[in-house]
């Protein structure tokens, strides 16, 4: 791990099955990343990730949560000029990346409260083991005029199984406690926002957009309520 500081936590319920299934969905996840990562990670020339960096405005320092393990995730691309990111995530290390970043874990942020003036949450709130807990975490290390941008993709009831998968998909295994090969628990729009508002959050900005036949991309900026 020769590229980033290991700041992962190591609590004492890390043995529960909880996480014994989170465990199995990063290693599944880790496979996607390499085996096809332009449709598993924010990777090249995206339309959904040009749409949701326009979304997001990002100035000042922002803090990436669940950044992925690629060297830049595309979304953080066209910034106002002086913007400083910071990445955290625990598969961030492995290989080089281009700007700073924390091996760590949302639940756990490594940060002082106050310090950021955007965190993103792009496609990773679904993998977390406790996803109110990370919004609780980004809510303390948000500057008080600060925002919180979320991006999570919604999967329509009615969508057939792909015409044909990969070998390495179909040897995946889906863990006791998850919803499917790799997400905890996926997040339509009414779970998000008795979410958010768990944790303490107003929704002050929302944009959906259909992204094929059978998925939407909704994007949600957040404010300390
Ligand atoms: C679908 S990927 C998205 C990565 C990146 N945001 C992107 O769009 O390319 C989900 C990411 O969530 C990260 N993740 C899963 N559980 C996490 C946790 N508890 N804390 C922080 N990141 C986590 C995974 O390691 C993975 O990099």
């Amino acid at each position: 791990m020769p590229h980033a500081l290991d700041l992962t936590p190591r609590p004492d319920d890390r043995n529960s099955e909880i996480w014994t299934a989170w465990t199995k969905l990063q290693e599944n996840g880790v496979v996607s990343y390499e085996q096809d990562p332009e449709r598993n990670l924010a990777v090249g020339e995206r339309e959904d990730c040009t749409r949701f960096s326009r979304f997001c405005g990002f100035s000042g320092l922002v803090l990436d949560v669940g950044c992925g393990p690629q060297p830049w995730p595309a979304y953080l691309s066209g910034s106002a000029s002086g913007t400083v990111f910071c990445g955290v995530d625990p598969l961030v290390g492995d290989k080089p990346g281009k700007y700073t970043r924390v091996r760590g874990l949302a639940e756990y942020l490594p940060f002082r409260r106050g310090v950021f003036s955007h965190v993103v949450f792009a496609t990773t709130l679904d993998h977390f083991v406790s996803p109110h807990a990370a919004l609780v975490e980004a809510r303390r290390v948000l500057i008080p005029s600060g925002t919180i941008e979320v991006w999570l993709g919604q999967k329509a009831e009615d969508t057939p199984a792909p015409d044909k998968s990969h070998d390495w998909y179909d040897q995946l295994i889906k863990p006791a406690g998850a919803e499917d090969v790799f997400h905890m628990e996926r997040l339509d729009e009414v779970a998000a926002i008795n979410l958010f508002d768990s944790a303490g959050l107003q929704v002050v900005g929302k944009k959906s957009y259909q992204a094929g036949e059978y998925r939407t991309d909704n994007f949600f900026r957040l404010a300390a309520g």
